[in-house]
Order: C-alpha cells, then sequence, then structure tokens
C-alpha cells in the first residue's frame, strides 16, 4: 500500500473547494429527481422538470436508448459541474441500466465520494447493495440520503438497522424525521440543531429552516404539533443513546455513513445534504499510479480517462474521453503527454459539462472532470501528464463471462458492423474478439443486458440492424508469453484463436479443463481473464 505524507499542506483553495461525487442508488429511489434538485440548486438548471425526460424514458428500456441517440449532452453527459456554498461539485453520473455495467464500475473509480440514495420504504435493495460493494472496496466515503418520507415509509430505527446490518456500515443521523407519508412535516437538523419544516405547497421551494437551541427549546412547540414533539424527543433520546455520533474521520475512512431524511421531489433535505458533502465531504483525494502516489496539490497536471464516451453528437463521429484530473492546475492548449502513445498532446478544445450545456474549458484543477474530444487516440485507462511516465492504477477490467457471436442483418455491411464493434470496445462496452478461422465477431459482456444495449446502439448510431447469436465459446483468456510459443500454440489451436480489438491474442474455449491443460502443459504461457486497460 502507498501511504499518504502526513505532512502535507493545506490544499490550494481551488482545490480545496472540490467535491467530486457520484451518485448510487436502486432503478426509482429518486437518483433522477435529487440529481435535478442539485442542479436547481447549483444554479445551473432554472426550474425543476427538465432532468425528468430522463428519469421517465429510463423506465422504458428503448426509449432510453432513443434518449441516448441524442445525447446533445445537456443531462445525460457523464459529468455535470455546478457551484453551491463556496464549493464546485462534480457529479459523476453513473449509468441506469439496471444490469451490472462495467461502465458503472469505472465511474466510481474517478469519484472521491457517493452518495447512496434509498427508498425510504423499501431500504437497501439490490443494486444498491451491489454498488455499495465497489465503493467500499476502494473506501469510499458515503452520505446517505433517504428518500420520499413524505410516503408511508419504515420506521427510522428500523431504516438505519437495516443499513447497519445489510451493508456493515455505521449509520449517524444528520437528520431526523418528524412523522412521515402525510404526517411528514419536516426533520430535525442534529448536527446544527436546527428544524427544517416542509412546504408542502410548492415542490421547488427550500424548507424553512429554524434555528434552535435544543430538544427543550419552546419554538419547537410552536412549529411542531405536541404529539409529534413528544415523539421526536423520544426517539432522539433513543438514537443519542443507541446510534453513534457523526465522527467525520469514520466518515472519511469510508467506516460510518450520516443519513439524511428527506423528499427529493419536495426539495426537502436537499440542501441540507449539498451541504453536508461540502462541508465534511472529501476534497480531492490522492490517486494511485504504479509508480506512485499522486497527490492533488503537485503543482503539474495528471489525469486519466475512466470513460470514453462516442458518438455524444451524432452529426459528428467524435468520441469524448472523460478524464478525471489528478492534480494541478490545467489550462486550455496545454501540451500533455499521451503517455501510452508517448506522444505529446495539445488539448485546446476540452470540455466542462455545466448542466444544460457544454463549454469549453479555460482551466480546470485537481478533482475536476474534462472532457477530450478525440479520434480514437484516448482510451479508458490512459494517461495524461505533462511528462512523467505514470499507469494509473485501480481502473478495473471485467473478465467478459457471456460470449455471443454477432451478424449484421445485411451480409454486405461486414464492414460497418466491424467499425461500430470496434467503437463499443474501445469504449469499454464490450470486448470484441475477431476469431481466427471463419467470419462474423464474438462479442464479451459482462451482463446480458448489454447485448440489448449493444444492439439498440449498432442499429441507432449505424442504421444496422444486428442479430447476436449464441456461441459455441464461453470462455475467453488473453494468451501472453515469449513471442515463440505464443506462436506456437497459436499455430497448434487456431480454431480457439481469436485477436481482440487491439489485436492482441484471446483462447476461447467452452471448457474449464482446456484451460487448465494448456495452464499445465505450456507453463511459459500466462491465460488471463481479465486484460489490463493499458
Ligand atoms: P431513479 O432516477 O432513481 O430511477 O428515480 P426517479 O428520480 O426517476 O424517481 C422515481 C419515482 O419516484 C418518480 O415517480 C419520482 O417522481 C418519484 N419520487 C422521487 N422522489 C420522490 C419523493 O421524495 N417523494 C415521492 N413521493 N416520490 C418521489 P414516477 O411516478 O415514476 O414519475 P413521475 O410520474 O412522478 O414523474
Amino acid at each position: 500500500m502507498l501511504e499518504t505524507p502526513m505532512n502535507r499542506p493545506a490544499l490550494p483553495t481551488e482545490i480545496a473547494r472540490r467535491r467530486t461525487f457520484a451518485i448510487i442508488s436502486h432503478p426509482d429511489a429518486g437518483k433522477t429527481t435529487l440529481t435535478e434538485k442539485f442542479l436547481l440548486f447549483g444554479g445551473a438548471i432554472q426550474m425543476a422538470g427538465q432532468v425528468r425526460a430522463k428519469g421517465e424514458a429510463r423506465r422504458t428500456r428503448s426509449d432510453f436508448m432513443k434518449l441516448e441517440q441524442d445525447r446533445g449532452i445537456s443531462v445525460s453527459a457523464s459529468a455535470m459541474s455546478f457551484d453551491f456554498d463556496k464549493y464546485r461539485f462534480n457529479l459523476v453520473d453513473t449509468p441506469g441500466h439496471s444490469d451490472f455495467s462495467e461502465d458503472t464500475y469505472r465511474t466510481l473509480t474517478a469519484v472521491d465520494a457517493a452518495i447512496m440514495v434509498i427508498d425510504g420504504a423499501k431500504g437497501v435493495e439490490s443494486q444498491t447493495r451491489k454498488l455499495f460493494e465497489v465503493c467500499r472496496l476502494r473506501d469510499l466515503p458515503i452520505l446517505t440520503f433517504c428518500n420520499k418520507m413524505d410516503r408511508e415509509s419504515r420506521d427510522t430505527f428500523e431504516i438505519i438497522d437495516e443499513i447497519q446490518e445489510n451493508l456493515a456500515i455505521d449509520v449517524a443521523p444528520a437528520s431526523w424525521p418528524i412523522g412521515m407519508g402525510r404526517d411528514f412535516i419536516g426533520a430535525y437538523d442534529l448536527l446544527h440543531d436546527r428544524l427544517e419544516i416542509m412546504d408542502r405547497a410548492d415542490r421547488n421551494k427550500v424548507a424553512e429552516s429554524i434555528a434552535i437551541t435544543g430538544l427543550d427549546d419552546p419554538k419547537l412547540a410552536e412549529h411542531v404539533p405536541a404529539e409529534q414533539l413528544a415523539k421526536l424527543r423520544d426517539e432522539l433520546e433513543m438514537a443519542r443513546e443507541l446510534l453513534p455520533a457523526f465522527d467525520r474521520q469514520a466518515f472519511l475512512e469510508g467506516h460510518m455513513t450520516p443519513i439524511w431524511f428527506g423528499s427529493a421531489i419536495n426539495s426537502f433535505g436537499v440542501k441540507e445534504l449539498m451541504r453536508g458533502i461540502g462541508d465534511y465531504g472529501p476534497e480531492p483525494q490522492p490517486q494511485k499510479a504504479a509508480e506512485r502516489e499522486i497527490l492533488p496539490e503537485e503543482s503539474k497536471v495528471t489525469g486519466f480517462v475512466f470513460k470514453v464516451q462516442a458518438n455524444m453528437d451524432p452529426k459528428h463521429r467524435d468520441r469524448v474521453a472523460f478524464v478525471r484530473l489528478a492534480s494541478g492546475h490545467f489550462a486550455r492548449g496545454m501540451k500533455l503527454l499521451h503517455v501510452r502513445s508517448k506522444k505529446p498532446m495539445a488539448v485546446s478544445n476540452p470540455v466542462l459539462f455545466l448542466a444544460a450545456d457544454r463549454e469549453l474549458a479555460e482551466e480546470a484543477w485537481a478533482g475536476d472532470i474534462i472532457g477530450i474530444p478525440n479520434h480514437g487516440q484516448l482510451r479508458i485507462g490512459d494517461a495524461l501528464t505533462e511528462g512523467e511516465a505514470l499507469r494509473f492504477t485501480g481502473i478495473p477490467s471485467f473478465a467478459p463471462e457471456l460470449l455471443q457471436t454477432v451478424r449484421a442483418g445485411d451480409p454486405m455491411k461486414a464492414k460497418h458492423l466491424e467499425k461500430a464493434l470496434m467503437q463499443f470496445a474501445e469504449e469499454g462496452a464490450a470486448k470484441v474478439f475477431k476469431p481466427a478461422i471463419g467470419s462474423g465477431f464474438i462479442v464479451g459482456v459482462v451482463g446480458a443486458l448489454q447485448f440489448d444495449v449493444l444492439a439498440s446502439r449498432i442499429e441507432i448510431e449505424y442504421s444496422l440492424p444486428v442479430r447476436f447469436e449464441s456461441s459455441q465459446f464461453t470462455s475467453a483468456r488473453w494468451v501472453t508469453g515469449p513471442k515463440a510459443d505464443v506462436e506456437k500454440f497459436v499455430n497448434a489451436n487456431k480454431g480457439h484463436i481469436a485477436n481482440d480489438h487491439d489485436g492482441d491474442i484471446v483462447y476461447l474455449t467452452r471448457l474449464q479443463w482446456d484451460i487448465d491443460r494448456i495452464i499445465r502443459d505450456h507453463p511459459s504461457l500466462k491465460l488471463s481473464a481479465t486484460k489490463e486497460m493499458m
């Protein structure tokens, strides 16, 4: 493990005010609605409702894909920036598909924290748990937002218990709901001793905030009906006895999550959550590279590509590589070293994603996400630096677990199909293998839904109907080793050999037995289920 030096100086103000995070949740918990309110309070959109289309479309898969087609950036971009209080927030979008998606996992390598949204009636759901586990692998600090408190929800203690037990993390209430469902009137802010009263008449209006001196303040009775107040006092007394108090260090280390109770659709609890990320949330964190740890305050610019999105503008076949800046102060026009190709790259038209628009980024700091339009040079995992040869680690690569053969509906369009597949391989949306013998391509993914997503995108972006058919193979292994040994192996196993989109050699089989045999008979060869991103 790399150690961060203890005696680091305070971060430059511009870096220290950045908060780069993602939202994780199970579909329908309210991620879109919460995002929308963030953007509203961040001044990035004028009124709520603009993001809705996405949430609705998401529910029907085909609509979502159509929407992806004319992804004219806007809120469907992969990263959005906005200001709130003295902070600059960079919200990185996690894809909405409910299936396992590599993209989602990679996204989480680009952020310093995550907000976990749960539905107050449903608690911790399957997708939330999966994503939480990924965050835990990276020790990401997590803030929890328990949404939909305006509906019948579970008992507050029950919700907290479920999170603690299900996810094995300490939960510290940052706010405590007063009533629920129809009787939900607001929350008690435990971190600032404030009463937040919800305005049911206007969904976009922020709660009225009343400072009080504590639970004995007579002002409480002016705003909270007697019965609810008695219950609140009881519950808070119990909570203070049974639940841990918020400990910032434990939160930053990923052992404790503060929880806010609110209602995104009613804008309730959202600003408190934003202040929570701002005031307690992590500053841009050091990033790991194979050679050393990169500190955000280093004066030289470094960054890594965590996502490539193609066809963002259907009129231009451009790609945008999303780069998380790991260190330094970036200025437009800078020449950076593209470490993989060892070539300099003038970054003259980087983009910052402000919710409604994409804007040319004149400058950016460690922690920011910038988009770099390119023609395919930039790939997931690539490093950009001011000259140092760095290899960022921690961007996961996944073993393709499902293989299918793909064919163009029109055999004359095989070339088009190849082009489309190569693009998706570069985006990291699928692994693409061209068998040494025979025609067609084999596509490898980690979740079955990815085949549908691919088929739809190929049809939409390339006007090319395709068919996926089951393949005779079920496993893929990248083969490396001394050149002569690899060549000999390839020649003796032609029927099982394919090349991936980089031309690297892959062995395909349906039998684990084959793999075991090769490992035994060819000690000089290495068979890997995943391929390094670089
Ligand atoms: P997602 O991105 O996590 O999938 O969730 P999304 O925000 O799209 O919200 C899912 C549904 O939950 C939507 O309802 C949304 O309006 C509703 N919702 C979000 N926050 C709250 C809340 O605080 N309280 C209540 N009661 N509902 C909330 P829908 O019926 O699917 O869409 P719509 O008809 O309301 O637009």
